[in-house]
């Protein structure tokens, strides 16, 4: 893969500043990431004008024209200063910072969105505390990410990471995927109940996109959330 990282460890932060230029174009290396993107957005409802959605490691604000003319006022947190400037472009409001230890107060959103983020923290809890910590009673949890299991360490990263513009090579660390039943316990103990429900991309619409006959992939829902699973829950009033 063009730009594929050399000499970064697996899950580096860094990777993210050496293929900046990458984010937005929709066949580059993060292509994936756009589908990804639309499918987390239509997850969130519409909302009042200027409710508050905190997206948790926004990288470029690839969500942001998922969430046109929804109300929301679109805050993006990231490790990464060039990714937040390009989220800058696309209307999203930038906040430097750990998800690990968000600089927002307690119950300042809407909606937090944690989108391809979990499977890149170091501490799976802390990330759910913080996620349900800025979260309103009564909120909107929307996540997606990808499972800890062997089927998913090799489609994921054996298999996909080793295909032209599907992934990018080391870009995740396989110790970090994460555990269903940690992840659902977490938010629990935090009021959350999350459902959750595996998606894929549309394979007819890959091949579209493999041969330039579409710009994007939809994704679908799969029976099982072994490998790329979406995850929604309201924090308890
Ligand atoms: C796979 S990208 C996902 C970006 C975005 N959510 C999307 O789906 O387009 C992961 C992003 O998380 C950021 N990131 C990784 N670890 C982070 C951390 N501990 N705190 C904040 N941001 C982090 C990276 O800089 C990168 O922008």
């Amino acid at each position: 893969m063009s730009g594929s990282p050399e000499r970064l460890a697996p899950n580096d932060p860094a990777m993210y500043d050496r293929l900046a230029g990458e984010w937005w174009r929709p066949r580059g290396v993060f292509a994936m990431l756009h589908w990804l993107a639309a499918a987390r957005g239509a997850l969130v409802p519409p909302a009042r004008e200027g409710a508050v959605l905190v997206d948790l490691g926004c990288g470029a604000g690839l969500l942001a024209p998922h969430l046109k003319g929804k109300g929301y006022t679109h805050i993006g947190v990231d490790l990464s200063l060039e990714a937040l400037r390009q989220a800058a472009e696309h209307g999203v409001l930038g906040v430097q910072g750990d998800v690990l230890a968000v600089p927002l107060p307690d119950s300042c959103a809407e909606v937090v969105v944690a989108g391809e983020i979990l499977e890149h923290v170091r501490d799976l809890p802390r990330a759910v505390a913080e996620a349900c910590r800025l979260l309103r009673p009564g909120g909107l949890l929307v996540i997606d990410t990808l499972a800890a299991t062997a089927v998913c360490r090799w489609l994921a990263i054996g298999v996909a990471e080793r295909l032209p513009r599907i992934a990018v090579r080391g870009v995740h660390d396989p110790g970090l995927l994460v555990d269903r039943e940690t992840l659902v316990a977490e938010c629990a103990k935090h009021g959350v109940a999350l459902a959750l429900r595996g998606i894929r991309p549309k394979l007819t619409d890959v091949a579209g996109w493999l041969f330039g006959r579409r710009d994007a992939v939809r994704m679908v829902p799969v029976r099982t959330t072994a490998v790329l699973f979406q995850a929604r829950g309201r924090k308890r009033v």
